[in-house]
């Protein structure tokens, strides 16, 4: 009989996946161990050891200290939490979970819009706490005839950009190529934000994009502008966007990601005119079971000499 090959896991991304890769592999759960145990077992594994499985932005830097190691299978699209650097200088070959996501991530874009510019989570507070006898409530505003901005439109994007159009938005978008699309191009993120009444960031995270939407970037916005974030905390400064919301420069935000989760700064938390969820983007049981299907697919490919199902270049 054939021994299972050993498959070192980094965190608990997704239990079922885990449950089924422990069926046809050797699984070693790293999480689970105190550092020094986990510098034992990396040492006890370098030789045998040829695979990873890990978070896409949630990974562990123990794992290059892995000598045999020849993929790592990431789970998750952006796959900022992976060494992209030492990954090619040392030959390891990297797998993302990409597309499978896509609809249920701009579901939560359209959400937030939604929340953010009809007030959904005030409003629902205003109920609750008796007010609606007693007091006004603010009116929101509508969607129809203003612009929405992308900022990274590409997978997400796009079905971003699909969702916004029945709700009568403009669509425009910046990213490093202008694209085949009938949707506005800018090559500047200023004018972007400048044409925006609502910003939508979809960028991936990593030192390229850290801080690209910026105290300027989000300024443009003025006064009625809305904000929402759900490609990586990162690429936003995060003590700007608090300055601004905080003294009404803008509008309102809805954020999914943030600089330095899972601490959310208190600031952000007091602030009544920004929506806050917790990284639930890709949260939905659909899309949780295909990204871990992804995972295993890539692997077993992996181990049969197959081509690579998502191999990130
Ligand atoms: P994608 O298809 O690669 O799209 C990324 C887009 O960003 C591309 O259109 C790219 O266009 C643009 N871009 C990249 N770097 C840029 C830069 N420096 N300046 C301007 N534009 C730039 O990726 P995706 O599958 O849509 O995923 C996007 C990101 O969403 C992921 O990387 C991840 O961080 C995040 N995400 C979040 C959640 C969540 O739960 N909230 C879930 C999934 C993914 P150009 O190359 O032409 O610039
Ligand atoms: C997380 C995401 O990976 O795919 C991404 O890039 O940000 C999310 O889907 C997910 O929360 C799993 O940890």
């Amino acid at each position: 009989m054939t021994s299972k090959p050993h498959l070192l896991i980094t965190n608990n991304f997704h239990t079922p996946t885990i449950q089924k890769l422990d069926l046809l592999f050797h699984i070693h759960r790293l999480w689970e161990l105190d550092s020094r145990d986990q510098g034992k077992l990396i040492t006890k594994l370098n030789g045998s050891c040829k695979a990873v499985a890990s978070g896409s932005w949630d990974c562990n830097d123990l794992i290059y200290n892995l000598d045999s190691l020849e993929i790592i299978a990431a789970y998750g699209v952006g796959v900022d939490g992976i060494d992209l650097v030492r990954t090619k200088q040392n030959n390891i070959k990297v797998t993302n979970t990409p597309d499978v996501l896509n609809n249920d991530v701009a579901d939560i874009a359209l959400s937030l819009v939604l929340a953010t510019t009809r007030n959904i989570v005030n409003a629902d507070q205003y109920v609750r706490s008796g007010q609606w006898s007693s007091a006004q409530m603010a009116y929101g505003s509508g969607l129809a005839g203003r612009t929405l901005g992308i900022v990274g439109l590409g997978r997400i994007g796009e079905a971003v950009a699909e969702r916004a159009l029945p709700f009568k938005l403009n669509i425009a978008y910046h990213n490093r190529t202008k694209k085949t699309s009938e949707y506005t191009y800018f090559s500047s993120l200023l004018d972007l934000a400048k044409a925006s009444d609502i910003l939508v960031c979809i960028l991936p995270g990593g030192d390229e994009t850290r801080h690209l939407v910026n105290h300027q970037v989000l300024s443009a916005l003025g006064p009625d502008g809305i904000f929402i974030n759900i490609g990586r905390g990162s690429a936003v400064d995060e003590t700007a966007l608090i300055d601004l919301l905080s003294r009404n420069a803008i509008a309102g935000a809805g954020l999914d990601v943030y600089s330095t989760e899972p601490n959310v700064p208190l600031e952000l938390r007091k602030l009544k005119n920004a929506v806050l969820l917790p990284h639930i983007g890709s949260a939905t049981m659909e899309a949780r079971h295909e990204m871990g299907d992804l995972v295993i697919k890539n692997l077993v490919a992996f181990f049969s000499n197959q081509k690579l199902i998502t191999e990130v270049s």
